[in-house]
């Protein structure tokens, strides 16, 4: 596996590929890897010739006051599991690399796609997202990039600017991760306590038990809402910050559960922001 730590390095090694007619799958993370992350890069391994990652904690994701300087960060362990699941090229660059002195532009979907869920939240987190990723399709050039269904949001705002921007690039979402007890694999999780960690369960379990409710039948969303509500609020150390049943396409919030349907969550488990979701055709 080459690491590589220049945009020019990059194009350099890809132009090589390309060359020879070489399929890229792209991976985008920020690093502290664990199974979810592995589990694109297995089905990159898969599908294409070429499997390029990169590891980059992007800074304009995080709002002020958000866990930029915390996030979790292990290079040598990062590069050890890229390893093995048969990464070729790993793309790390220092923010430097990415932003420049001068640096002015930004790649930003409007609207409710990145104004809902997380975007309400987190404002300007998803413009920063799409200027990162629009740098990193530009600079790898791939033929299909893998992001986890675990950022439901995400997936959706990347879709739609890779739609509006004619990115010539296939999205293709991947399953979401878990532990076996349920909770979803994420980089955070570490932030958690021993007794937050018991806590955190709540959020998967919800959702399982929403899904049940639907499959037994019932189709009224603020039911299912109120009932997860009633459910996390059972855990000690969760303070919600939404929860909401939307259409998995639109993220429109929808009355009547029916269609591509998206139940998506973000609890904080005391200080540790947490998000979850299930999507399901009803
Ligand atoms: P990061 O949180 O490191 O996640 C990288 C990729 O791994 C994302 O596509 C994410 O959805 C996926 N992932 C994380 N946990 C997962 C799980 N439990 N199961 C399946 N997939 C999982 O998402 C980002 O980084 C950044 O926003 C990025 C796209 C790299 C832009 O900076």
């Amino acid at each position: 596996m080459k690491i590589l730590h220049t945009i020019a390095d990059v194009r350099d090694e890809l132009k090589k590929a390309r060359t020879a007619h070489k399929t890229i799958g792209f991976v985008p993370t920020m690093g502290y890897l664990h199974q979810g992350h592995l589990s694109l890069m297995e089905r990159a391994r898969q599908e294409n010739d070429v499997v390029v990652i990169s590891i980059f904690v992007n800074p304009t994701q995080f709002g002020q006051g958000e866990d930029l300087d915390s996030y979790p960060r292990d290079f040598e362990r990062d590069s050890q599991l890229a390893e093995t699941v048969g990464v070729d090229l790993l793309f790390a660059p220092p923010a430097q690399e990415m932003y420049p002195e001068g640096y002015t532009t930004y790649v930003e979907a409007e609207g409710s796609i990145t104004g809902l869920l997380c975007g309400r939240s987190r404002p300007g987190h998803f413009k920063g997202v799409t200027t990162i990723v629009s740098k990193l399709f530009n600079i790898v050039m791939p033929d299909r990039a893998y992001f986890g269904q675990k950022d439901a949001q995400q997936v959706a705002v990347i879709q739609q600017m890779v739609r509006d921007l004619d990115f010539d690039i296939d999205i293709i979402p991947c399953p979401i991760i878990r532990e076996e007890d349920g909770l979803a694999l994420s980089s955070r999780n570490t932030y958690l306590t021993p007794q937050g960690r018991k806590e955190a369960v709540v959020l998967s379990q919800s959702l399982f038990r929403a899904k049940e409710m639907i499959e037994s039948g019932e189709e009224d969303a603020s039911k299912i809402r109120a009932f997860i509500i009633e459910n996390i609020r059972s855990a000690k150390e969760a303070d919600i910050d939404y929860i909401e049943i939307v259409n998995a396409r639109t993220l429109q919030k929808i009355e009547k559960v029916q269609g591509d349907v998206l139940i998506a969550l973000a609890v904080k488990i005391g200080k540790t922001r947490l998000i979850d979701n299930i999507r399901m055709e009803v």
